[in-house]
């Protein structure tokens, strides 16, 4: 999704604006542009395609102040016209959001005499600020008084040739944080793009509206009460946002899930038992009513609820029901007071859920939770309890090691709510906890796979589409293991429920349409390997990831590639990776944009 990055500063920043925004180029991205204070106006320069281009087209670009931004197309093609920043006489404006009332600021303002040039939303912003500094001299004031007319989700940041040395930005509803640093001020989506230049991280509140000089930083709420906000000091590592030797931020991130899950799982250190304590210093209390679940998330995190489900329901004993967030925010829902709403996303910022999120709360459900991989989000900031993944950065548009953190932090809830509800033998437990303990070394092993997975995946070079296939638990690891492959290879793929097959999917069935199919040894194999051979008698290409003991032979368009470990319930952690491994590598041979997928933005903060 957009990325916005601002500077004010006693030198040049054109440099640490293009730096910024090749750290935010993981959320997705059409155009980049740049907009300085230079000596006769507003500068601005604009392409289409890869930051790297506007790097060249700015070298000549000089100055102390200016704004910088990434769009991901949402009203109007992506073309150099709709490419931020834009421009109404000698100011400039970058935004992230949707403005819902452009329409009818557009008219107003054409009326004015305004002209518009693009077909985005954001140049009613720019045109606004201009209307209302003719009233309103101060920039920082008339942007003030001009976000007061917006109705939608905005980060923005604005300058003005005839105010030098000041930026003014305002949030709300879509992510923006200040550094701080005795060189300079600066603002971003997110703390990735100012690592380079500072720790100092303010993070701004949704109604905030904030001026940044070179010395100076000055918070206001939008009715101009003025307001102090926390410096935090950053402790994401410079490096975690590096590639090192990987090719991409994807492989890089499926390789550093042994860590993650071994970071996320440092919470439970050396203990034999786990406490509710882990989701909060309230967990105990909130969590002893809680007489059912409703997991909302979206895509990826969705996935991880689905998984959840099996566990909390087999396990705990307690009623999960999992829903898209964006569906749940839209129809009438039965409202349950003693029901624990688990909001799951990687960044804490996806709009859906956020909404999901509040929206349960106004229902009048006020036990919520967020698993999450962002601490200062906004999802994190809204929920009663949080369990932070300890994942970090990522970066890669298709999500990896946020997933397995995920039902990592999943089954521990799990694990709570089990012994809340006095279904937890002490014996279980432990052998639980230590089974989560060897999880790192575990996924090692799978992760030694990726040579004969490659291999695997020069087959899909000329298939346009794929079935995915699983039973119980591993059902929502072959949903994930077919979102993964059409996010980053654009081959078309359907996950299904093996016992489905029959009613309807199996038609599809012939030689050009590979069946994928996750084969652990549990208590549906047997029902599994039947379902394999409805396949294999219609002709079908079978890819099957077993277990080392799941005794399927291979056979003539039987491919079986074995993971070395049966793992029991937390298997679903395991089986992901080879689908993972496997979608890599198949978007290598398509040879598409594997870490950032047409069309596709990491943080989605739009509905
Ligand atoms: O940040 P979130 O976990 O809330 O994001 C939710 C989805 O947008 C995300 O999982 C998306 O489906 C990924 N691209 C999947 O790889």
């Amino acid at each position: 999704m957009c990325g916005i990055v601002a500077a004010a500063a006693g030198s040049n920043i054109v440099p640490v604006l293009v730096e910024g925004l090749k750290k935010l180029e993981y959320r997705g991205y059409d155009s980049a542009g740049l907009a300085v204070i230079g000596q006769n106006g507003i500068e601005r320069v604009r392409s289409v395609g890869r930051v790297a281009e506007l790097e060249s087209a700015s070298a000549a670009t000089h100055s102390p102040t200016g704004i910088a931004h990434t769009r991901w197309a949402t009203h109007g093609i992506p073309c150099e016209r709709n490419a931020h920043p834009h421009v109404s006489g000698a100011i400039a404006v970058v935004h992230n959001g949707i403005i819902e009332n452009y329409e009818s600021l557009r008219q107003e303002l054409s009326a004015q005499g305004y002209v518009f040039t693009s077909d985005t939303d954001t140049e009613s912003i720019a045109h606004l600020v201009q209307a209302t500094l003719q009233d309103e001299p101060d920039l920082f004031q008339a942007v003030r008084l001009a976000c007061q007319r917006l109705v939608g989700a905005y980060a923005i940041a604005v300058i003005d040739h005839s105010q030098p040395g000041r930026i003014v930005v305002a949030r709300e509803g879509s992510p923006l944080l200040l550094g701080v640093s005795d060189t300079g001020n600066y603002a971003a989506s997110d703390a990735s793009a100012l690592l380079q230049v500072t720790r100092n991280m303010v993070y701004l509140e949704n109604g905030d509206v904030a001026e940044l000089t070179a010395d100076k930083v000055r918070i206001a709420r939008l009715d101009g009460t003025p307001v102090e906000r926390p410096i935090h000091v950053s402790q994401l590592s410079a490096a975690a946002v590096e590639l090192g030797t990987f090719r991409h931020y994807m492989q890089k991130e499926i390789f550093e899930q042994p860590d993650a899950l071994a970071n996320t799982l440092e919470i439970v250190g050396g203990s034999k038992t786990i406490q509710p304590g882990i989701f909060g210093a309230d967990a105990g209390q909130l969590l002893a009513g809680v007489d059912s679940i409703l997991i909302l998330a979206c895509g990826t995190s969705a996935h991880s609820g689905y998984t959840a489900r099996y566990w909390l329901e087999a396990i705990a004993g307690v009623p999960c029901a999992v829903e898209i967030a964006s569906e749940y925010r839209y129809r009438v829902s039965v409202p349950n007071p003693r029901q624990l709403i688990v909001a799951i996303s990687q960044s804490g910022e996806t709009a859906d859920t956020l909404a999901a999120l509040r929206h349960a709360k106004e229902l009048g459900q006020p036990k919520t939770l967020a698993i999450c991989n962002v601490p200062e989000s906004a999802i994190v900031r809204e929920s009663a309890l949080r369990f932070i993944t300890r994942a970090g950065p990522e970066i890669g548009v298709a999500s990896t090691k946020a997933f397995t953190t995920q039902l990592a932090a999943l089954f521990l809830l799990t694990l709570v709510m089990a012994k809340v509800k006095g279904r937890l033998a002490p014996e279980q437990e432990s052998t639980f906890i230590d089974q989560l303990r060897h999880l790192p070394v575990a996924v090692n092993k799978v992760l030694e796979l990726e040579d004969a997975i490659e291999v695997w995946a020069k087959r899909f070079a000329d298939k346009h589409h794929a079935l995915f296939l699983g039973r119980g638990r591993h059902y929502p690891i072959a949903l994930e293991g077919a979102l993964k492959l059409k996010e980053i290879s654009y081959i078309h793929a359907e996950a299904y429920p093996a016992g489905e097959l029959k009613h309807g999917p199996l038609a599809l069935v012939d030689a050009n349409m590979p069946v994928i199919s996750v084969a652990p040894n549990d208590q549906l194999l047997d029902k599994l390997k039947s379902n394999l051979k409805e396949v294999q008698a219609r002709g079908g290409e079978l890819y099957v990831f077993a277990d080392a003991d799941s005794e399927i032979p291979e056979s003539e368009g039987v491919h079986i590639l074995r993971l070395p470990e049966h793992y029991g319930e937390l298997s679903p952690i395991l089986h992901v990776i080879p689908l993972q491994l496997l979608s890599y590598h198949a978007a290598l041979v398509k040879g598409t944009d594997v870490d950032k997928p047409r069309n596709l933005a990491k943080s989605v903060t739009v509905e």
